[in-house]
């Protein structure tokens, strides 16, 4: 694989799914792995890798001319051509909000809260002011960590009827059963993220992985 480009490919059920090549998001990677970093610096590595994935994942946002007045000249530059939302997914989607916001000042930020049950691995929602008609065009789902891709799921359902016209899901890493359920229950909801891992334990968690976002996010 050449460092710097991203992986495109077809998860079954013809989701789109991107691969973060880039040598600093593996390199920030390895660190947000390990089990001694801490929550301090685990925080800053989920904004700077949440930082270069959103960066490829907005890549094909469309635009619309903006004319602006230099000190010199007229010049016809642009702007974003729709409004975005950014949906994270509470907790651990918070930790991405910052990252996205820094790129996109304008967006909206909807937040969705769902945890998901130890026992059956079934998203339970708490939290969703969505109102009753969609005010965004674009969705950016943001979330670490898709496992078994119930929560992912469950939080585009909820977007979908909302109205929302396009989503993309950015999340850092992903077990391939979260691709395929996702992919299978979305599949026009392209994947954007840093790392595909090998499968999940017997408890959901993805391995190698790097644990419970959330807790390591926030120390708890
Ligand atoms: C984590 C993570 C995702 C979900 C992924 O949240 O942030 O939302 O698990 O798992 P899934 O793909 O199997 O649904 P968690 O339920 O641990 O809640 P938290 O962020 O509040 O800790
Ligand atoms: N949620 C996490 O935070 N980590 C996992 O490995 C799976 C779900």
């Amino acid at each position: 694989m050449r460092a710097g480009r991203a992986v495109v490919a077809k998860a079954p059920l013809q989701a789109p799914l991107h691969v973060s090549a880039h040598p600093l998001v593996r390199e920030k990677l390895t660190r947000l792995r390990d089990e001694r970093t801490p929550a301090t610096e685990f925080r800053r590595l989920v904004h700077e890798i949440a930082t270069l994935v959103l960066y490829e994942a907005t890549a094909d946002l469309a635009l619309v001319d903006q004319p602006v007045r230099t000190p010199l000249a007229d010049w016809t530059g642009a702007r974003l051509k729709e409004k975005v939302g950014l949906v994270p997914v509470l907790r651990a989607g918070i930790g991405m909000v910052e990252a996205a916001l820094a790129l996109m000042p304008e967006a909206q930020v909807w937040h969705i809260g769902l945890f998901r049950d130890e026992r059956t691995l079934r998203p339970i929602e708490y939290y969703n002011k969505l109102p009753g008609e969609a005010t965004v065009q674009v969705c950016l789902v943001l979330d670490p960590m898709l496992a078994t891709g119930g929560s992912a799921v469950a939080t585009i359902d909820l977007l979908k009827k909302w109205g929302a016209e396009r989503i993309k899901y950015v999340g850092i890493i992903a077990a391939p059963e979260g691709v395929r359920a996702l992919s299978a229950a979305h599949p026009d909801v392209p994947i954007h993220i840093a790392a595909l891992d090998e499968r999940l334990n017997e408890k959901g968690y993805i391995v190698p992985g790097l644990g419970d976002a959330g807790d390591r996010q926030f120390g708890t």
